[in-house]
């Protein structure tokens, strides 16, 4: 137990509590693969804060009749019942008990919608429990109003990694570091934190266009993924490899160099892919429309000496970075050669935002 996360109050709780928040999706710079149990990270990530893909969601709870009641959680999905999510709460209901203990004493329905497609392959399990995170801390708020915001923001970001570790990332906006790092005194494996080095303006408003390279379900699910890198036989040489991309990476965040920045970024994506085609059980996850892109953007880049890059979650789809400078060009570029490779000619515009918030 965390004595600095756990909730204590004199109040009377209330019967009815109703609580709203957002919050965006993000995108690993240095990824994040293979943790241990309760979503400790093996190594540091860096993240991007996206602005568009988000999810919105509403929480109510309902005071139980009796302490012995059975907890009823009820699910809507843009105003749909989805039972299916329910055993993930549940979960995630356990494992914050000890942290928000009042919740034990109530009902649970939550409203949720994502701005970006279910069927896109994003996924919103980031977005998703960053904004229930932040729905919890401003019931905290209300029932504790002297607790400061910066403390709610933390603990919402240790409450999300407990629902899926990279939500930790989605709370703040900008560029955000999770994960105990050597060199970085104030990082911690418990929550996510936005960088508190110099950010060079180029990266403050980078933009992210993702290509819907495969809008189905995940191939491999997240925790399958992670437990791929237990006994991997390039564990360690990996997380030690992330640990210095952390470092390296900061410094070109701060001196703009876009460069290195791009090579590295790549290399990580990579890197992640070549993760799971050499584990046990391996897989590909790319598509042969993923590496038709990449060979693209490289041909483009070389050619035009613009510099965009990519970057890859665990599937298909490819996210193009870029400087806001350029965004004319890359769109034009996108329409012209790179669409044709995505389901449906499908693609989402996104940009570096702000972080999650509170709506009432
Ligand atoms: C490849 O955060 O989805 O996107 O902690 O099991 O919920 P869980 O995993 P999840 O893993 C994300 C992995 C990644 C890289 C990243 O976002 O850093």
């Amino acid at each position: 137990m965390t004595e600095e996360f756990t909730f204590t109050s004199r109040v009377q709780l209330p019967q009815k509590i109703s609580t709203k928040a957002m919050a965006p999706s993000n995108i690993a710079l240095v990824k994040y693969w293979g943790k241990e149990d309760i979503q400790i990270p093996k190594n540091t990530s860096l993240s991007f804060t996206l602005s568009n893909c988000k999810t919105k969601t509403l929480l109510e709870l309902e005071a139980k009749k009796k302490a012995s009641e059975e907890t009823q959680i009820r699910i809507f999905l843009d105003e749909e019942e989805t039972p299916s999510f329910v055993p993930k709460i549940q979960k995630f209901f356990r494992l914050i008990n000890e942290y928000c203990p009042y919740l034990k004493q109530y009902h649970a329905t939550i409203h949720t919608s994502n701005s970006f497609p279910h069927s896109s392959g994003i996924a919103s399990s980031a977005s998703g429990m960053a904004a229930l995170a932040l729905c919890l801390v401003q019931i905290e708020k209300s029932l504790q109003p002297d607790v400061s915001e910066a403390d709610l923001r933390k603990k919402a970001s240790f409450l999300a990694r407990l629902g899926s570790g990279s939500a930790a990332r989605s709370i703040e906006g900008g560029l955000v570091l999770w994960g105990k790092h050597q060199a970085i005194k104030e990082s911690s494996d418990l929550y996510a934190l936005p960088l508190s080095s110099e950010i060079h303006s180029i990266f403050t408003d980078y933009q992210d266009t993702i290509l819907l390279i495969d809008r189905g379900q995940k191939q491999v699910s997240s925790s399958l993924g992670h437990s791929l890198m237990n006994g991997h036989p390039f564990a360690e040489a990996r997380f030690a490899q992330a640990q210095n991309n952390s470092t390296e990476l900061q410094s070109y965040l701060s001196n703009g160099d876009v460069k290195s920045f791009m090579r590295l970024v790549e290399s990580e994506a990579l890197t992640l892919h070549a993760m799971m085609m050499c584990s046990r059980p391996y897989f590909i996850l790319m598509a042969a429309q993923t590496l038709e892109v990449i060979h693209k953007i490289w041909a483009y880049r070389d050619e035009t000496k613009i510099p965009l890059c990519f970057t890859l979650d665990a599937g298909a789809n490819v996210h193009l970075l870029y400087p806001k400078k350029y965004k004319d060009e890359v769109q034009h570029f996108i329409q012209q050669d790179l669409k044709q490779h995505c389901q449906d000619e499908a693609f989402i515009h996104d940009e570096v935002g702000e972080g999650g918030r509170f709506l009432g």
